[in-house]
């Protein structure tokens, strides 16, 4: 067997082991096939279960969303399901901001929804605690920002999960790092000191169906068998003719081609990253600074 067979067949059982594990744990929910069908991913009808379903239909509703709220007893649901999400000894180094005000919500991450929250990295209810009964506890810099990073994506994801299962759609956004940041601390009163604005969930119901669902790329580059393989020429080709595939919807647009484009990859590269590629780096600075201010980063012992 070929090394690329071999590999091909390892992201296949690993996604039916992944697969069996969900379906162990959310019991013995039946499919429903003809859904199962229209699907490219749930191939395997006897593993799919509704966590796989609503995991394999999650999709961005990029800010058209309607004025219909979402009823409190969803957010609160939600919420409880967030917090689940596995972090590092059960420390909770995040804090989740709920905002339902529309004008905030735009001014805090440039959409608008039903209802936002803004998950952010944060150590400041630990330090209080510790502080209050005699102990100090400082975040150790870098690796509480990354250690702290993940368990607050964890649990943002987690809420997507949620969201999507109740029926409500969702739209992760980094907007609030776009422009001057210090309009998050600033509006929201987050403190300077050990918290970090991460990522923010706007959450609704949309005004239209999105026309497709966006695919992904799934095999050659993204899983690898035993140890890192870098790609080979073929492996290249296959990926570049996957993304060009405008039936696979991986593209952000269906015409880059028709503006001279022989790849997406080369619209991707040169148009999109580009012209948006400067534009984070212009605030880079900010979050660079900002980084700092909340006491993450640490030059002096570099
Ligand atoms: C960190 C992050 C930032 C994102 N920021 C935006 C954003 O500002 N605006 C937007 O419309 N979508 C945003 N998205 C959504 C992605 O564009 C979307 O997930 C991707 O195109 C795949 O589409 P899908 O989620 O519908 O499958 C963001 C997603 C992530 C994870």
């Amino acid at each position: 067997m070929s090394a690329k067979s071999l590999r091909r067949n390892f992201i296949r059982n690993s996604m039916l082991f992944i697969t069996g594990l969900f379906s162990f744990h959310a019991g013995s929910q039946k499919a429903n096939a003809a859904e199962e069908k229209q699907d490219n991913h749930s191939d395997d009808t006897e593993t799919v279960n509704d966590t796989i379903k609503t995991i394999n239909s999650l999709r961005t509703i990029h800010g058209n969303f309607t004025e219909q709220d979402i009823p409190d007893s969803k957010i609160q649901l939600i919420l409880k399901s967030c917090v689940r999400a596995a972090n590092a000894s059960n420390m909770q180094t995040y804090s989740v901001i709920v905002v339902k005000d529309r004008d905030v919500m735009q001014k805090v991450s440039q959409y608008r929804g039903s209802c936002m929250l803004l998950f952010c990295v944060d150590y400041n209810r630990l330090i209080t605690c510790a502080e209050s009964l005699g102990h100090s506890y400082y975040t150790d810099k870098m690796t509480s920002f990354i250690t702290g990073s993940t368990n607050t994506i964890l649990a943002a994801q987690t809420a997507v999960i949620a969201a999507r299962s109740l029926g409500i759609d969702c739209l992760l956004t980094n907007g609030i790092h776009r422009g001057d940041m210090k309009r998050v601390w600033e509006t929201l009163e987050l403190p300077e000191d050990n918290c970090y604005p991460l990522i923010a969930l706007v959450m609704g119901y949309p005004t239209e169906e999105p026309p497709y669902k966006k695919g992904r790329l799934d095999g050659i580059g993204i899983f690898h068998n035993e140890k890192y393989h870098p790609l080979m020429k073929s492996d290249i080709e296959e990926i570049v003719s996957k993304v060009d595939n405008k039936q696979a919807h991986i593209s952000l647009n269906n015409d880059w081609d028709k503006k001279g484009y022989k790849h997406y990859y080369d619209w991707l590269f040169t148009s999109w990253i580009g012209e948006n590629g400067r534009k984070p780096a212009e605030n880079e600075t900010q979050q660079f600074k900002l980084l700092k201010r909340s006491n993450f980063v640490d030059l002096q012992n570099l």
